[in-house]
C-alpha cells in the first residue's frame, strides 16, 4: 500500500486536474472568493512540470499535492485527497514527501497557504509542523482570507 504513493509526472497531469477540481469542489466550508482550483485544467499542470515543478500522487490518483520552488522553499499547493480516502493519513504521507523532496533540493523551509475559514485544513497543517506567519487578502477583499504557513527544516 504504501508503494502506492509515487512521485507525480505529466503523464498524470490530466488526472490530477480532474482530481484536484472534484476534491475543492468537496471542502468542509464553501469559501469566498471560490477556490481557483476549481478551474485547475491539465494544461496548467503540464505547464507546473515544464517549469520545474513536481508534485505526488497516490494511485489511481485517489490523492495529490503538488510542489515547487519559490521565495527561497518549496511551496506546496492542491493538496487533494478524495473524500472516499480522506481521514486516513495520505495527505499527511504526502506532506512527508514534500520534505523529504526540500531536503534532497537543500531547500530550508516547506511552505503553503490555507483558507482562514479552512480551520481543519490549518489544524491538519500544524500537526504537521507547519506554523502560521502572515494572513492575506485576496485582491478586492478588505480583511484576510488567506494565511501563510512554514515548516522550517
Ligand atoms: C485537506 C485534505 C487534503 C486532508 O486530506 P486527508 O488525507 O484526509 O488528511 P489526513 O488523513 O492526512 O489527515 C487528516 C487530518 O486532517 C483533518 N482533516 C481535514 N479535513 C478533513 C476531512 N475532510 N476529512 C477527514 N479529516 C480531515 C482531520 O482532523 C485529521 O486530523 P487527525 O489526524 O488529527 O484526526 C482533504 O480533506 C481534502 O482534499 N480537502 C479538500 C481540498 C483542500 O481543502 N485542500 C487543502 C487546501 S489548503
Amino acid at each position: 500500500m504504501t508503494s502506492a504513493l509515487r512521485p507525480a509526472t505529466p503523464e498524470d497531469a490530466d488526472a490530477i486536474a480532474e482530481l484536484i477540481r472534484y476534491c475543492f469542489a468537496r471542502q468542509t466550508v464553501v469559501t469566498d472568493p471560490l477556490p481557483s482550483a476549481l478551474k485547475e485544467s491539465g494544461d496548467n499542470i503540464r505547464g507546473h512540470f515544464a517549469e520545474g515543478g513536481g508534485g505526488a500522487v497516490y494511485e489511481g490518483p485517489a490523492a495529490c499535492l503538488l510542489w515547487s520552488g519559490k521565495d527561497g522553499g518549496l511551496y506546496i499547493g492542491r493538496v487533494a485527497v478524495h473524500p472516499a480516502w480522506r481521514g486516513q493519513g495520505l495527505a499527511k504521507r504526502m506532506l512527508a514527501m514534500a520534505e523529504e523532496e526540500a531536503r534532497r533540493r537543500g531547500l530550508p523551509r516547506l511552505h503553503l497557504s490555507t483558507r482562514l475559514v479552512l480551520l481543519d485544513n490549518r489544524r491538519l497543517f500544524a500537526a504537521c509542523g507547519f506554523v502560521e506567519t502572515t494572513e492575506e487578502a485576496h485582491p478586492g477583499y478588505a480583511a484576510p482570507t488567506f494565511v501563510n504557513m512554514e515548516k522550517r527544516l
